[in-house]
């Protein structure tokens, strides 16, 4: 008898809503098609997930990594190893409950092995992800300004050329500081807005058009989520919205 036999049955994503977490239907909607439009069409790539909280996000992500794909996600867990005062701050306000421990079993519940976690700030991410590995980046860490635009600035390193990242809380009152650092990335970086929802901004420095279009037209047949494209600052996006 194995290990692996004698290990409890892992749980199935129905079960998701047992993890505490901010990861919303049309935001689950949209990463497993992206994920599945990118296994299909490509690009190829590693994933990687910038502030994993009790991994709720993360799981999902999971079930996506292909045959020699890497997954790495990167968070504080406590406040001790936080970057400045502002972050320890944040964490202490919003994640009391947080610690490594609870994140790492939450996803052993879905999961046979862990991803590569990196425990500290995403502002050391790019010493731990190679250059132009990653086709989907997930940014959901910090919410202040400056530590918003050093991870977008990372994505931008780490992405492939038409890899994709999701940029949580761009339009909260609780989070200026996001919705100032996207913005500014789409209108100075050429970052290229593809779909947004009501949590979250999808984006590629590469090829929008066609990722947009295959999702709208995907969008004209699902039961609950509608898409609407708009004309903003240049850029045709696509806002998806629930019935
Ligand atoms: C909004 S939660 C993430 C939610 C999660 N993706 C989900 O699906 O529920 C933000 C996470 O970012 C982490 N965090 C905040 N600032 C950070 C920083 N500068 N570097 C790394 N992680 C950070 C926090 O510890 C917290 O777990």
């Amino acid at each position: 008898m194995t290990a692996q036999d004698t290990a409890p049955p892992l749980l199935t994503l129905d079960r998701l809503d047992e993890v505490e977490g901010w990861f919303f239907a049309a935001d689950r909607y949209l990463f497993e098609w992206l994920l599945s439009h990118q296994r299909d069409h490509g690009p190829r790539g590693d994933l990687l997930e910038l502030g994993v909280y009790k991994g709720k996000s993360a799981i999902v992500l999971g079930h996506h990594v292909a045959e020699g794909e890497r997954f790495t996600v990167c968070d504080l867990f406590d406040a001790d190893g936080a970057p400045d005062a502002s972050t320890a701050t944040e964490m202490r306000v919003y994640y009391p409950t947080l610690t490594r421990q609870v994140f790492e079993a939450n996803y052993l519940r879905f999961h046979r092995r862990l991803p590569n976690v990196v425990q500290g700030s995403s502002s050391e991410i790019t010493g731990h992800v190679p250059a132009r590995s990653c086709r989907f980046v997930h940014i959901d860490a910090s919410h202040l300004y400056h530590h918003v635009r050093a991870d977008i600035a990372a994505a931008r390193e780490l992405l492939t050329e038409d890899g994709v990242v999701s940029l949580d809380d761009f339009r909260s009152p609780h989070t200026p500081g996001v919705a100032a650092a996207t913005w500014e990335a789409v209108l100075t970086t050429g970052l290229k807005p593809v779909v947004l929802t009501e949590s979250k901004l999808y984006g590629t420095w590469g090829s929008a058009d066609s990722l947009r279009d295959s999702l709208a037209a995907h969008l004209t047949t699902h039961p609950t989520l509608w898409g609407v494209t708009e004309e903003v600052a240049g850029h045709t996006l696509l806002r998806v919205h629930s019935r």
